[in-house]
C-alpha cells in the first residue's frame, strides 16, 4: 500500500528531525549526546552528514511530540517507534541513547540503530524492528551515503558497524557500507552490485571469529564479486583503528593489508597446514569449495593454479576435487 508507506516515511523522517534538533538544541542532548559523540572523535560535519542525532531519557518524549503534530500511536507503532506492552502502557522505543539514523539508497530515513552510552548496558545497539519500509537484509548502512564513491573508486568496502562507516568517511573514504553486524544477504550482494563488482571486506580484529567470518565471504564469491579482504590487528575496528593511525597511515594500512581472498584463505590454511598435517585435506577442501563457488571458470583455473603452488599440492588433485564439487552442485 502506497498511501501506508508514504507515511511511515513522513513520521519517520518527523521523528529523524526532532533527534536530530534534541542533539542540537536541548541541554539533555548536548551535554550527553553530544559529548559522547565528540568524546569518539566526531566532527560537526560528520554529525551533520549522517544526521546523528539523540532520545532524550524519558518514557515517551517523542510519542507526545509527535501527537502533538497530529501523528496518531498507530503510525508511531508502525514506524517501530512506539512500544505498546502488554498491560497498554505505551513508551518510546528509544530512550537515553544516540541515534544513527538508516537511510535507504534513495536517501529516505527508512530505520534507526541506537547506542546506549551506558558502559556495558545490554543491548549495546538497538535497532527499529522490521517494518513496511524496513527490511534489514535489503538495507546496507552508509550506502546512500557512499554510492557515488563506490562508483567512483569501482570498490565497496565492507564493515561490521555504523561508527566504522562513520569514521572511515572522516578518514576521507567514502566507498564503505555496513551490513550491521551480520553477513552479508544475497539482496544486499545486489544492492552493492548496481555500484560496483569489488568489494573490499574489513574484519574487526579478533582472530577467533576470522574462518567463520571467511566462509561467510564464500556467498559473494558466488555472485561473482572480486574479494579482497583486510585483517585489523587483535582488539581493533576499522572506527578504531582509524582513529589511532590518522587519516594518511590508515589509507596506507588499507593499501597494504588489503589481500585477495582466496590467496589470503591459501595462504592460512597453508600455515594451517604446516602445524598440522592432518588438517591439510580439510584445508584443501575448504579452499577448493571456495574457488568453486566463482562463477567465471578462467578465475577459477587461475585460482587452482595459484593454490596449487601455495599449498604445495598437484594442480590435477585440485581440479578433480573441484570437479566433483561442480558435478554435486548440477
Ligand atoms: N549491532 C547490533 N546490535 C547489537 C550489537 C551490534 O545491531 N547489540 C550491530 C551494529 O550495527 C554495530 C555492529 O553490529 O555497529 C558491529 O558491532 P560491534 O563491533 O559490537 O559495535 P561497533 O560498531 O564497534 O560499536 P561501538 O564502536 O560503538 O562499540
Ligand atoms: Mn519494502
Ligand atoms: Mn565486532
Ligand atoms: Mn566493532
Ligand atoms: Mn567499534
Amino acid at each position: 500500500q502506497q498511501n501506508e508507506r508514504d507515511s511511515l516515511f513522513i513520521v519517520l523522517n518527523f521523528a529523524n528531525e526532532y533527534f536530530k534538533e534534541t542533539l542540537k538544541k536541548h541541554e539533555e542532548g548536548q551535554s550527553i549526546g553530544l559529548s559522547y559523540f565528540r568524546e569518539r572523535g566526531f566532527t560537526e560535519k560528520t554529525i551533520e552528514k549522517f544526521e546523528l542525532g539523540y532520545s532524550l531519557d524519558q518514557w515517551d518524549a517523542l510519542t507526545q511530540k509527535a501527537l502533538k503534530n497530529a501523528y496518531n500511536e498507530d503510525i508511531l507503532k508502525k514506524a517501530g517507534l512506539l512500544v505498546r506492552k502488554d498491560d497498554g502502557k505505551k513508551y518510546d522505543r528509544f530512550r537515553g541513547r544516540v541515534i544513527f539514523p538508516i537511510h535507504n539508497v534513495t536517501g529516505k530515513v527508512v530505520a534507526f540503530g541506537a547506542r546506549t552510552l551506558k558502559k556495558d548496558a545490554k543491548p549495546k545497539y538497538l535497532n527499529s524492528p522490521e517494518t513496511d519500509v524496513y527490511h534489514k537484509s535489503k538495507i546496507l548502512y552508509g550506502l546512500f551515503q557512499g554510492k557515488q564513491a563506490i562508483r567512483q573508486q569501482d570498490n565497496c568496502y565492507l564493515v561490521e558497524g555504523y561508527t566504522d562507516v562513520i569514521s572511515m568517511h572522516q578518514s576521507d573514504i567514502e566507498n564503505v557500507v555496513s551490513s550491521s553486524g551480520t553477513s552479508l544477504t544475497d539482496d544486499q550482494i545486489r544492492l552493492i552490485r548496481r555500484f560496483t563488482d569489488n568489494i573490499t571486506v574489513l574484519f574487526d580484529g579478533d582472530t577467533a571469529g576470522l574462518m567463520a567470518a571467511l566462509r561467510g565471504v564464500d556467498m559473494i564469491l558466488e555472485a561473482g564479486l572480486n574479494v579482497r579482504v583486510v585483517v585489523f590487528p587483535e582488539g581493533e575496528d576499522p572506527d578504531s583503528y582509524s582513529r589511532k593511525l590518522g587519516t594518511s597511515e590508515f589509507k596506507k594500512y588499507l593499501k597494504e593489508n588489503s589481500r585477495d581472498l582466496i590467496t589470503f584463505k591459501a595462504g592460512l590454511y597453508a600455515e594451517e597446514a604446516a602445524r598440522d598435517p592432518i588438517r591439510k585435506a580439510e584445508s584443501i577442501k575448504e579452499i577448493v569449495s571456495s574457488i568453486t563457488k566463482i562463477p567465471d571458470p578462467i578465475k577459477r583455473a587461475i585460482y587452482i593454479k595459484e593454490t596449487s603452488s601455495v599449498l604445495d599440492i598437484d594442480e590435477g588433485v585440485l581440479l578433480s576435487e573441484m570437479n566433483k564439487l561442480l558435478i554435486n552442485q548440477k
